[in-house]
């Protein structure tokens, strides 16, 4: 069993930016051999150029590009044992705002960009395992806003919520040869949010909701993504990990309701004298 990702060959989506680029990085950096896919051929280039990788420039709204792009970096990356679908938008505004190419693209790109390169990967990393004699793996990037939605990112929301859904049906049909999970950032500062990072007040309101006190980075999401590709994680699949430093706590629904009488109760004996306000 290999701790490392030596030997192994990865795509990352959306790979020239952001998440995608750090994971690339950081995957380069445990030894794989990354295809950089990203519909920016530019972005897509500078990063594998940086890390030694292939550009793969491919839309994966476009499943006749999706199936070339991965057939040629099974080929060229010496077989495929991960896959990160990583590539997403979303955008901003009232539910009855959205027109019907707005949600048709940001479905497009989050949920079915995501089934198109399962689809295609499939074969592949199969054989790969076989090979290996160890399962391949994939890592979707969904959200947080896909299992606690936020106001105004419907559309966004809801194809996130369907890519963890089809995490769970894709590590159901594929188990034991590959594992299959998600992972559902909070708010990380990349080049999508850079505007609302920038912004004092928007900042400190993350900051103020989050437990961790501050804005998470792609690095740290790089850390998860290549964890649940290792073998480190060989018997993790089907699961959405957050990584949110917290956020979602703090919108627990009981926690306005408890959160006030911490202070009332700390340090006492919880058994003492029937003072436990109880656990939910
Ligand atoms: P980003 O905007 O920095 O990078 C996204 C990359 O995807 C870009 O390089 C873009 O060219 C590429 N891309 C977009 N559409 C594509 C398509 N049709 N085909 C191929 N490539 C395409 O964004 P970021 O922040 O790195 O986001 C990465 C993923 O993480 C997305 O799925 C996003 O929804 C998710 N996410 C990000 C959060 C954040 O706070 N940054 C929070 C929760 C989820």
């Amino acid at each position: 069993m290999s701790v490392g990702l030596e030997g192994r060959g990865i795509v990352v989506t959306g790979g020239g930016s952001g998440i995608g680029a750090a994971t690339c990085r950081l995957l380069a950096l445990k030894g794989a051999t990354v295809g950089v896919l990203d519909r920016n051929a530019d972005a897509a280039r500078a990063v594998a150029e940086e890390i030694g990788g292939l550009a793969l420039a491919c839309d994966v709204g476009a499943s006749d590009q999706v199936d070339a792009a991965i057939a040629r970096a099974d080929a060229e990356l010496g077989g495929l044992t991960g896959l990160v679908n990583n590539a997403g938008l979303g955008n901003l505004k009232p539910l009855e705002d959205y027109s019907d190419r707005d949600v048709e693209l940001i479905w497009r790109v989050n949920f079915f960009g995501t089934y198109a390169c399962l689809r295609a990967a499939a074969p592949f990393l199969r054989v790969a395992a076989g090979r290996r004699r160890e399962p391949s793996a994939v890592v979707n990037v969904a959200s947080v806003s896909g299992v606690r939605p936020t106001r105004g990112e419907a559309p966004y929301s809801a194809a996130k919520a369907a890519t963890v859904a089809l995490t769970s049906s894709a590590a159901l049909e594929w188990a034991p040869t590959v594992r299959v999970n998600c992972v559902s950032p909070g708010f990380i500062h990349t080049p999508l949010n850079d505007m609302l990072v920038s912004d004092e007040a928007a900042r400190s309101g993350v900051e103020d909701r989050t437990p961790m006190g501050r804005v998470g980075s792609a690095s740290e999401t790089a850390g998860l993504i290549a964890f649940l590709l290792s073998d480190e994680s060989s018997y993790i699949t089907g699961q959405n990990v957050v990584i949110d430093g917290g956020t979602m706590l703090t919108n627990a629904q009981m926690d306005p309701v408890l959160g006030p009488l911490l202070e009332l109760f700390s340090g006492g004996d919880p058994d003492a004298d029937g003072t436990d306000p109880g656990h939910n």
